[in-house]
């Protein structure tokens, strides 16, 4: 399964596209499999339906613990960096692991959980997060992690729509000099989820905490009354593995569906071949695990490929900026994968804490989450890894599952801000405003695929038709990304942005209208349009523009603006909070009432030189009024 050189590449590219069958059939016979599968893949993008490994029956925690026990029982599997540097760390080997997913299983059966059941995951970045997802893996069980910043709200509607049975928390979390009260939000959000019956709560802080009898348990207490004897639930290839909540241009967020088999050759197969992992490196990835770059590449990824996978609780700037490059000098980091809003913000502070760190440990460095710029594409080469690490730029999607567009490292020659080239199974395809497709090279369109790969998204939980309506029916035939993307003379990729109404703030994914229903939720406020705009360290700033009653309640306008800042914060998370907020007494409407956010993009952008055509606006002065107050 392993590419070794380019024309390595070329070849197997090719054979995937020429039997992709007989590519992905060969590549999943290195998984272990309880019963082999019959057919290899069953497709169609117009319904859509899309199977592979059929009839197959596998465990992926057998892929990912039971079968490196002999060979690596006792080789870290997990290790765990704390918030604070000088509380002591946790090593996990795959022993150790095993142990405790299987105890962890057997805990959540306690408590009620059988296969097919929904488990709600709202954890710090502690191995027991790591420990709470294989669990549920393990019994099959359907995991949905929800990530620690999300409030009450996101909570409830999460939890609510895949009508989780239990949720797993602990009392609070530490991120930075911040003490986080999880389960005190747990209990806010669960006042609106009848389906949940029990809590289990994990202590990391212990900060106090209300615990309702016949519903909350203690994780610690639990553990104790199970045995680590947990065989594995068998699952069909197609079973649900996962649920993972993502942010559209329209209404709430939904859920992403992965299966059991599909995902975890994906994941695996990215993991080996993009990073070059080799036996024995230490990997580092400093995603969430309530994100999907953090379940393939934390938890999934290195894991079945037999990795020692580094879990870091903190944030890259406590207690001092040069903490990533602490974690990777205490660990002898060979792989690190991070996202270009850090590098943004740690390029910002200079190189002391950089200098100071032996980084020679490194072989890898990757990014992900947003278009990296020039800036920060050399300043990670350069000083991170000192023009000798190869970096890889990777593009994909939580419902691609795994990577898609993105180089293999030190194999294919990288460009600055290009994720490069498709990986086998990946066959990109551009195209213009009416689906048709843009051919050749030194082109730009939207970003389509073609053909399915084993990691792509089953269905939106609950909801076929929203899957339907939101990826595969813009361009009938095709996945559409959601993403422009440029495709230069040498046939590379480079990824432009959203072309929908979808925010990439600090490489967290926000909609516009999400925002929109949160402001619009605040006392007082009539109408708001939000829209992004370039932001130094953030990639994309949140821009809102509010239209308010009267004088919005009789609150001045900086006490109103932080008043709307905590609703958003209350209803979404404080990742959502809108960076700008500029009063209006109209928005630029056309005559059938669409806002035109084109004109308010090009304000926020500060760039109103040229803002079109306005004369089909409804009221054309409502610009000028716009422009005159811009922030
Ligand atoms: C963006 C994160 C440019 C893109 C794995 C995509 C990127 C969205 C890159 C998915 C990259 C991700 N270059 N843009 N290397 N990686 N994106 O679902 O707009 O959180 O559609 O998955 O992030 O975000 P998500």
């Amino acid at each position: 399964m392993r590419i070794r050189t380019f024309d390595e590449y070329q070849t197997a590219y090719q054979k995937s596209v020429d039997d992709p069958e007989e590519f992905w059939a060969e590549i999943a016979q290195n998984f272990q499999w309880r019963k082999p599968w019959t057919k290899t893949l069953q497709w169609n993008f117009t319904e859509p339906s899309v199977k592979w490994f059929i009839g197959g029956k596998l465990n992926i925690t057998e892929n990912c613990l039971d079968r490196h026990l002999a060979e690596r029982g006792d080789q870290p599997a997990i290790i765990w960096e704390p918030n604070d540097p000088n509380e002591a760390g946790v090593t996990l080997t795959y022993r150790m692991l095993f142990d405790q997913v299987c105890r962890f299983a057997n805990v959540l059966k306690r408590n009620g959980v059988v296969k097919g059941d929904r488990v709600c995951i709202y954890l710090p970045m502690v191995p027991e997060l790591a420990i709470a997802v294989l669990a549920c893996a393990r019994i099959g069980a359907v995991h949905s992690v929800v990530f620690g910043g999300f409030s009450a709200q996101s909570i409830a509607d999460r939890i609510n729509d895949a009508q989780c049975k239990v949720v797993v928390t602990a009392d609070g979390a530490y991120r930075g000099n911040k003490e986080i009260p999880l389960k005190s939000t747990v209990d806010d959000a669960l006042i609106g989820c009848p389906s949940v019956q029990k809590v289990i709560v994990m202590t990391r802080t212990r900060t106090p905490v209300s615990m309702l009898k016949g519903r909350d348990v203690w994780w610690e207490q639990e553990v104790k009354q199970v045995t680590a004897d947990c065989p594995a639930e068998e699952m069909d290839a197609e079973d649900m593995l996962f649920i993972l909540y993502t942010s559209g241009s329209t209404g709430k967020p939904k859920g992403v569906v992965h299966t059991c088999g599909g995902y975890m050759v994906y994941a695996a197969y990215t993991f080996q071949n993009v990073f070059q992992y080799e036996p024995g490196q230490i990997h580092f990835c400093t995603a969430d695990i309530g994100w999907i770059t953090g379940h393939s590449y934390i938890v999934y990824g290195p894991l079945a490929c037999g990795a020692t996978s580094i879990i870091f609780e903190g944030v890259p700037t406590y207690p001092d900026y040069g903490r990533f490059w602490d974690i990777v000098d205490k660990y002898k980091v060979n792989i690190l994968y991070t996202a270009p809003t850090a590098i943004r913000s740690l390029m910002g502070f200079g190189l002391e804490k950089v200098d100071n760190h032996d980084l020679s440990s490194l072989d890898v460095l990757g990014s992900v989450g947003e278009p990296i710029n020039e800036e920060a594409w050399h300043w990670y080469d350069d000083h991170i890894g000192k023009n000798r690490c190869p970096i890889v730029d990777t593009w994909w999607q939580t419902e691609t599952g795994g990577i898609l567009i993105s180089p293999i490292a030190g194999i294919t020659k990288t460009k600055p801000t290009y994720a490069t080239l498709p990986l086998p199974g990946v066959q990109p395809i551009l195209v213009d405003e009416n689906g048709k497709e843009i051919e050749g090279n030194g082109v730009s369109g939207n970003l389509c695929m073609k053909f399915p790969w084993p990691g792509i998204l089953r269905t939106t939980y609950g909801d076929h038709e929203r899957c339907r309506q939101t990826y595969f029916a813009t361009y009938p035939g095709l996945y559409f990304t959601g993403d422009g993307c440029l495709r230069d003379e040498d046939g590379y990729y480079r990824i432009t942005g959203r072309v929908d109404d979808v925010l990439n703030v600090s490489g967290h994914r926000i909609g516009t209208a999400e925002v929109e229903n949160a402001i619009n939720m605040h006392t007082g406020v009539v109408e708001s349009a939000v829209v992004g705009y370039p932001h130094d360290i953030k990639g994309q700033g949140i821009y809102a523009y509010v239209i308010t009653e009267g004088d919005a309640g009789g609150h001045d306008a900086e006490l109103t603006k932080r008043d709307i800042l905590a609703t958003v914060s209350r209803v979404i998370g404080p990742i959502a909070k809108p960076d700008k907020i500029q009063f209006v007494s109209g928005l630029p409407k056309t005559r059938s009432g669409k806002i035109m956010r084109r004109i308010l993009r090009k304000i926020a952008e500060g760039d109103t030189s040229n803002l079109g055509d306005t004369t089909t606006l409804l009221d054309p002065a409502v610009v000028d009024e716009i422009k005159a107050g811009a922030l």
